[in-house]
């Protein structure tokens, strides 16, 4: 695929080309900065790969200079995709939360800013403190037990459509075949490692999970890198930009199949993915990457939608204009040729809609999702949907 440099900067360019390369020669994807520079300032930083030694500042550190941004951030789903129970907005609101499976009874019950998640066959009773709650509850929260040494997924997990509890997604609904059984799944190292790579900043360093210097969820350095030479450069008022990573640097493709995909999930897990069949439409740049309107182009990649700063955007109208990017009206597409420096850019080739001129998405990135996960997510695989269509995979 031809690689195309839209709105980045010359270094950003340079940078990029770098990484490109070595992502060619198949050398490690982690590279450090010239002579010039100070240590400690990836080139290519990648969200789930935190190398032994790094050190993060915090996003308190950012917020002193990027106050909006931090502010705005702060509400959106993914600084809070993992939450201490102490909390939980989730736990607290529901004080107590119960379900039944065969013989076993689950319960989920708070006391002061703890939470316990007990479960009995009536005789025998397991009772574990809620170490951690994953997700801040949009579609549900998983929990995150210790039981004999070891981690475990929690076997039911809180709905927000139900209100309460039902299975994890994934998780047998058979009957369990004992009391440990019915606690969860036990995670192996790779599976915790997993967990806490794409839900917390720091909490996996060199392949190892570190909870001394784990903070809940993706905050800034999560995605760039770590910031210490940056905040105290601009401290000192002194060039700070070169020595940050920004990922305005990538191709529109390695954007979404690579940098968001790392926890998203995109095109080159394509086998697994595809073996999901309808619960692969929670991964949006494997969903993505099969639409006619895919390409490198940053009109189409994740940050042409949505801003990882912000809160997504629920309101249909907003997306309009992300589609009218390439598929304007003919004349809309001819006059913006003229007038703008966009001939730089590739042009508003693809063809208008002759149904409908506005709110997009609601008929061409429909609402799918399995049941068993109580919430229906949004199909990144843009297309005319034909009604009765089996599931695209
Ligand atoms: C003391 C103030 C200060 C602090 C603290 C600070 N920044 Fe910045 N940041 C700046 C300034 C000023 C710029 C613009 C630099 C430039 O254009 O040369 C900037 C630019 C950036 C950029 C864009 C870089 C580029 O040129 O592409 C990113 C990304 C960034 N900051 C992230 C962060 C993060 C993450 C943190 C916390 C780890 C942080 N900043 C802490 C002042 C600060
Ligand atoms: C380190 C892992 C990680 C990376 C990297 C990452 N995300 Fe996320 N993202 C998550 C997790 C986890 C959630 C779910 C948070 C929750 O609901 O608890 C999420 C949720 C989201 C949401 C849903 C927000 C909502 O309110 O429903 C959007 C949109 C999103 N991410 C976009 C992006 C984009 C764009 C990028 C790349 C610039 C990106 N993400 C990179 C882990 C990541
Ligand atoms: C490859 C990265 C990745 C791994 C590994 C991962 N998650 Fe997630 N998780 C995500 C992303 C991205 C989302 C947001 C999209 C979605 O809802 O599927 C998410 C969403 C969730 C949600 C729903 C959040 C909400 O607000 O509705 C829960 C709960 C959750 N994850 C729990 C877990 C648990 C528990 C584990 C480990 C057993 C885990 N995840 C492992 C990336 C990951
Ligand atoms: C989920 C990943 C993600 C997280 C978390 C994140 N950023 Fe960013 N940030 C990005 C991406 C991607 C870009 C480049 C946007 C683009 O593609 O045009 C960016 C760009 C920036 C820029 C430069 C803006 C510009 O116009 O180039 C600043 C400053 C910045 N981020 C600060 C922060 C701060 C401060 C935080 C924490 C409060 C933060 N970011 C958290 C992904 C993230
Ligand atoms: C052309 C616009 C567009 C692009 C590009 C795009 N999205 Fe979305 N995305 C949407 C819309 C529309 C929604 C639904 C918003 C709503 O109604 O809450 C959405 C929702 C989401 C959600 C919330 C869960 C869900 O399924 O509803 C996540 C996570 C997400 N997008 C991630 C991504 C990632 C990662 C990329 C890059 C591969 C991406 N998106 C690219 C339009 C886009
Ligand atoms: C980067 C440019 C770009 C963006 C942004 C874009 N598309 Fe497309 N789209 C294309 C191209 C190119 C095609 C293929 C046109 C062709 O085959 O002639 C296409 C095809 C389509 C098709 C026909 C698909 C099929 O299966 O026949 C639909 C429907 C569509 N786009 C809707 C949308 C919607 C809705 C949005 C916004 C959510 C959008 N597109 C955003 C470039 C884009
Ligand atoms: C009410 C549902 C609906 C809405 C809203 C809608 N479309 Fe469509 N769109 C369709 C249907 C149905 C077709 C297939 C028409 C056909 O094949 O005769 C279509 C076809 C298309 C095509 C393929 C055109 C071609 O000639 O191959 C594109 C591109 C497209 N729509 C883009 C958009 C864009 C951009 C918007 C927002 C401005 C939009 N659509 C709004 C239902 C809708």
């Amino acid at each position: 695929m031809k690689v195309k440099y839209h709105s980045a900067s010359k270094s950003g360019v340079r940078l990029a080309a770098v990484a490109l390369h070595l992502l060619l020669v198949g050398a490690a994807v982690w590279a450090w900065s010239g002579p010039a520079a100070p240590q400690n300032v990836p080139k290519r930083w990648h969200p789930r790969r935190t190398p032994a030694g790094t050190e993060f500042v915090g996003d308190q550190t950012c917020a002193q200079c990027h106050k909006q941004t931090a502010a705005a951030h702060a509400g959106t789903s993914m600084a809070n995709a993992m939450e201490p129970v102490a909390n939980s907005k989730v736990l607290i609101d529901n004080p107590v939360m119960t379900f039944r499976s065969g013989p076993y009874t689950y319960e989920i019950r708070r006391q002061g800013d703890k939470s316990t998640y007990k479960v009995t066959d009536g005789s025998e009773t397991v009772t574990l403190p809620v170490l951690y709650a994953f997700g801040q509850g949009k579609a549900g929260q998983t929990y995150v037990l210790e039981y004999e040494g070891a981690y475990y997924e929690s076997l039911v997990s809180y709905y927000n459509e139900v209100k309460g509890l039902d299975f994890t997604i994934g998780a047998p609904r058979t009957v369990p075949e004992s009391l440990q059984k019915a606690i969860g799944r036990k995670l192996s190292e790779s599976d915790v490692n997993n967990c806490f790579g794409c839900h917390s900043t720091g909490g996996v360093v060199a392949g190892k999970l570190k909870l001394e210097t784990m903070t809940p969820g993706i905050r800034c350095e999560a995605c760039h890198g770590p910031g210490g030479a940056h905040a105290a450069a601009a401290q000192k008022k002194e060039p700070s930009g070169e020595l940050i990573y920004n990922p305005r640097v990538l191709s529109g493709d390695q954007l979404a199949q690579d940098f968001c995909a790392s926890c998203h999930r995109g095109n080159e897990e394509f086998g697994l993915l595809r073996s999901l069949e309808l619960n692969n439409v929670r991964f949006q740049p494997y969903r993505m990457f099969h639409s006619k309107c895919y390409s490198d182009d940053r009109r189409i990649s994740c940050t042409a939608c949505h801003d990882p700063h912000e809160p997504i955007q629920k309101d249909m109208a907003f997306y309009d204009s992300k589609c009218a990017a390439c598929h304007a009206p003919k004349k809309t597409a001819a006059g913006l040729k003229l007038k703008t420096a966009a001939a730089a850019a590739p042009q508003a080739t693809a063809p208008p809609c002759k149904v409908a001129t506005k709110d997009c998405v609601s008929c061409h990135m429909p609402k799918l999702g399995p049941p068993a996960a109580h919430f229906k997510f949004t199909d990144h695989f843009i297309r005319v949907v034909k009604p009765d269509e089996a599931y695209p995979n």
